[in-house]
């Protein structure tokens, strides 16, 4: 049964993670030969490893269940007890993944104030590196997020600050849980869209819409050691091909169509603006729209009540992705339309 059975939303906006599998993508799992993969026996696990390395230009990689648990290995990896990251206010591992790193790493994160377009300035990092002095954690790692908030990291910026990173004895770690959106947008190949950086985690389960599964890309000792790590974390699968499968079929089959969401979202936000609304323009299948306090209730009923799944609140997130093609992104502008928004 399709799950969209269970569901009066036809249409539904909250984040690019809710997609299903395409008739194509489930006819590739059916098909995945598998082994156990705790042995390294999966075929098709090992397949997508190998490209993914490859692709992204590192010597190893490592399938996991999720991007929180690949995030969390990678920070496990890069530091250990007593250790401290740096990382953005905004960043995913920072402030939506329950502080695991602290909780299950004892690594202490030092969160500092990300700029408008997503990075976090140099002077802020260098102030934050704390001395090698028994007071302090030993700083270790600057972890990064591309895209965050919808917005792409600028080439210049990733080569200096990582390149800043290493000078100072830092290691580096990128959150690239849409990493193919900014590598789409900047039409650049995944190795340029991630140089620097040290390590890589790459989900396949958020735009590219594979029902689960991350990729950690780095060094051969950096994932032997995230692979202990995983092991403890509970994500040693086993018949886990079928699920590689669905990111292969990903790869070869939903990047490039990511442009697609990107145009969506632009089309959405020129429209959005046009009734009068504040949009913040989107770089790529993230935008944001201010709706007025009072107006909140009654358009959550609205949309609802049309079949469009959307988290209203004073800064309105709309993502667009591979199951709201563009009539539906249509009919969703029109529902805003029709939306009683006088005073
Ligand atoms: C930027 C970013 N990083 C990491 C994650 C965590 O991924 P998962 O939900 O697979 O644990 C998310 C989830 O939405 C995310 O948006």
């Amino acid at each position: 049964m399709d799950g969209s059975q269970t569901s009066s939303f036809t249409i539904d906006l909250r984040s690019d993670t809710v997609t299903r599998p395409t008739p194509g993508m489930r006819a590739a799992m059916a098909a995945a030969e598998v082994g156990d993969d705790v042995y390294g026996d999966d075929p098709t696990v090992n397949r997508l490893q190998a490209i993914a390395a490859e692709r992204f230009g590192f010597e190893s990689a490592l399938f996991f269940p999720s991007g929180t648990q690949s995030n969390l290995a990678a920070l496990m990896a890069h530091c250990g007890r007593g250790d401290e990251f740096l990382v953005g206010q905004e960043a995913h591992t920072y402030r939506y993944e329950q502080g695991g790193a602290a909780v299950l790493g004892s690594i202490q994160p030092q969160p500092l104030e990300n700029e408008p377009d997503g990075g976090i300035a140099l002077e802020r990092i260098a102030a934050a590196i704390k001395p090698d002095d028994y007071h302090f954690a030993r700083t270790r790692l600057l972890a990064l997020e591309n895209t965050i908030g919808g917005r792409v990291l600028p080439m210049g910026y990733q080569r200096e600050v990582t390149a800043f990173a290493h000078s100072r004895g830092l290691a580096t770690h990128l959150d690239g849980a849409r990493v193919f959106n900014a590598i789409v947008k900047l039409n650049v190949d995944e190795r340029t869209g991630v140089a620097g950086f040290d390590s890589v985690s790459i989900c396949l389960s958020k735009g590219l819409g594979a029902p689960a599964g991350t990729m950690l890309v780095g060094s051969r000792d950096f994932i032997a050691a995230a692979r202990r790590w995983r092991k403890a974390l509970g994500g040693g699968m086993r018949q886990a091909g079928v699920l590689a499968a669905a990111g292969l079929y990903a790869l070869q089959n939903h990047v490039r169509r990511l442009a697609d969401d990107h145009a969506n979202a632009e089309f959405l936000a020129a429209g959005l603006h046009a009734i009068g609304l504040s949009v913040v323009a989107p770089q790529t299948n993230i935008l944001y729209v201010d709706i007025p306090v009072p107006k909140i209730p009654g358009l959550k009923v609205h949309l609802d009540g049309r079949g469009i799944n959307v988290t209203v609140t004073p800064r309105t997130r709309l993502v667009t992705h591979l199951d709201v093609p563009h009539p539906k992104i249509a009919t969703t502008l029109q529902a805003f339309r029709e939306f009683d928004w006088a005073d």
